[in-house]
């Protein structure tokens, strides 16, 4: 894991210094509301429907257990008891003090993090692959680029202020986990023809009120340019991209407005004239490579017998295990997931103690480490498969064992009404309505990959464009209803969801999603997954028994 040195040290506290000094100057009444406000989102303080919300970033997911038990002893000190981890891997705070967020900031800065450019139109907290350098489809562990991304993002005196906010994701494996298709800049380590490693770089993804999916710019990218390419595109966005419509600012409208062929021509004219200033060269790479070198894995882990036992001893753990852990590239090491989806709490919340036992999990069983993934969960990277069982024991104790990882109530799900004041409908009280109606955990496993994605307006925070099952929030004369879209992926085949027709009222949402999945179950074919129907079928049959009773 990367370890600041002292520059970055110096650079975070110097920052929450700052910030404290401004939040005085608010409080004194020299700054006005306006003046303050855009001082404070620079650190990632919105102020939402009830209170503030503090967002703070966790870089491409990855956080130590020290880092857990602060988060834990800020929700406990400063909050009102939990945390909320987000689809950008980051965590929320929904209850701090204005007066009291430069101490948070403090404590943060004094484990290594903070909350800057954690909004704001700026590039924000860089996302990847929640199992990079254990997967076993990854061709090259991308989290070093991450770093390298970040060290160059952070307070980048030219892109301070952007059209609008700019998200890169970066990816090294087959299967895309971190939804790169889906950002303003996605970057996927993959090969050439010559067998040499470099990037391809895709431009002009996005959610929000007008979902895009990226398309590439670059089909390859040698490693020592990605610094210099990323420039070159963010310059041509921040001298052509709109500032004078919020709705229309950013890269994608940008990249569609232009067309594609004109935007890579923009970039390559200006790419020809900083490339060679900007190199990355191998030692640096290296440098940066040397902190995420391989834990010191037990080579005698594979010898393990007992986890067969365990396995045919307790169906429960097998169950958990079949959903909850994924396959490690070390022989006898799994990783495993913690499900932040229990039915009775909402998506992507933890609680202090379960962030404190978390993190002596991870000290105990997983090198000190874990990581946030997109979909709100997390995962303990490093499991040897002796403790498996123990493992899951503690989680189970903790609520954090749910065996839903990737099944239907596995929902990701945006605070909506319950916290933002943009919200136009409630999201958690609906995710929590269909868990109850799918309380049958075989009929779950039945169901298989439906990933069920709701955000509470059409800002899309919980990615609903692209879920199999995307619902959206929207308002009708002061009511809430829910468009519900079918088809959508954030994955390989990356696509936009096809609307079923008509919102929905809030009391038939459950009923939709339950005859949606109905339908599939008794239309699918032998081992045809909820996704591959859709493709087939397309949305008509979901529709017509949707609809039926109306
Ligand atoms: C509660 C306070 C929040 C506020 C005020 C907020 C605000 C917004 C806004 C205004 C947008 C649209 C930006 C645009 O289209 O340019 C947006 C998009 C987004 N937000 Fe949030 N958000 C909040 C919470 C969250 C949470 C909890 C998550 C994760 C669960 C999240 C993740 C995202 C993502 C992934 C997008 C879409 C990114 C894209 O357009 O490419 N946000 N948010
Ligand atoms: S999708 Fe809308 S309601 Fe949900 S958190 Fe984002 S801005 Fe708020």
């Amino acid at each position: 894991m990367y370890q600041y040195n002292e520059q970055d040290q110096t650079l975070v506290e110097e920052r929450a210094a700052q910030y404290r000094r401004q939040t005085e100057d608010f409080l004194k009444g020299e700054l006005t509301e306006d003046q303050f406000r855009a001082l404070r989102l620079r650190n990632g303080l919105y102020i939402q429907t009830h209170a503030p919300m503090l967002r703070i970033a966790v870089p491409y997911g990855l956080l130590n257990s020290k880092q857990l038990r602060k988060l834990a002893h800020i929700a406990r000190e400063f909050d009102k008891g939990y945390c909320h981890f987000t689809t950008r891997q980051n965590v929320q705070f929904n209850w701090p003090e204005l007066e009291r967020v430069p101490d948070i900031l403090d404590e943060l800065a004094s484990v290594q993090m903070h909350s800057i450019q954690t909004s704001g139109n700026c590039m924000r907290n860089t996302t990847s692959d929640p199992l990079a350098g254990v997967a076993i489809d990854e061709l090259e562990d991308p989290r070093p680029y991450c770093e390298i991304i970040r060290q160059w993002t952070t307070l980048h005196p030219e892109f301070d202020y952007l059209p609008r906010k700019f998200k890169i994701a970066v990816s090294g494996a087959q299967l895309d986990r971190a939804a790169t298709q889906l950002h303003d800049i996605g970057v996927h380590l993959v090969k050439n023809d010559q067998g040499e490693t470099g990037f391809r770089i895709l431009v002009g993804g996005g959610l929000g009120r007008t979902p895009v999916i990226g398309q590439v710019i670059r089909p390859f990218l040698d490693k020592q340019h990605l610094l210099s390419y990323l420039e070159a595109i963010l310059r041509i966005y921040n001298l052509f991209g709109r500032r004078d419509n919020k709705y229309k600012a950013r890269i994608k409208i940008l990249v569609k407005e232009t067309g594609l062929d004109k935007f890579s021509e923009l970039v390559e004219a200006e790419w020809q004239q900083i490339k060679d200033g900007m190199e990355l060269s191998d030692a640096r790479i290296a440098a940066i490579k040397a902190h995420f070198t391989p834990p010191a894995y037990d080579t005698d882990a594979a010898q393990d017998q007992s986890l067969a036992t365990q396995l045919s001893a307790n169906p429960a753990f097998a169950t958990w295990y079949k959903y909850n852990t994924a396959a490690h590239r070390v022989p006898g090491y799994r990783a495993a997931f913690i499900s932040l989806k229990a039915p009775d709490s909402p998506p992507g919340d933890m609680t202090d103690t379960q962030l404190d036992a978390v993190a002596d999990l991870a000290d105990r069983y997983s090198f000190g480490q874990l990581r946030s993934t997109h979909r709100q969960n997390l995962i303990l990277a490093d499991i040897k498969q002796a403790d498996l069982f123990s493992l899951w024991q503690a989680l189970t104790n903790l609520k954090l064992a749910t065996p839903n990882i990737g099944t239907v109530t596995d929902i990701i799900c945006c605070p909506g009404l319950d916290f933002c004041s943009l919200a136009n409908a409630g999201s958690i009280g609906v995710a929590k309505e269909i868990n109850e109606a799918l309380d049958d955990l075989d009929y779950v496993h039945d169901i298989g990959d439906v990933k069920i994605n709701m955000s509470g307006c059409m800002n899309g925070c919980a990615h609903q464009s692209v879920g199999h099952i995307g619902i959206l929030g929207v308002d009708k004369k002061g009511s809430e209803w829910y468009q519900i879209t079918l088809g959508g992926s954030s994955e390989n085949e990356a696509a936009i969801g096809e609307r079923l027709g008509p919102a929905v009222a809030r009391d038939e949402v459950t009923q939709a999603i339950t005859t949606i999945l109905d339908v599939y179950v008794k239309q699918r074919q032998e081992e045809e997954s909820f996704l591959d129907m859709v493709k087939r079928v397309g949305i008509t049959p979901f529709k017509e028994r949707v609809y039926a009773d109306h």
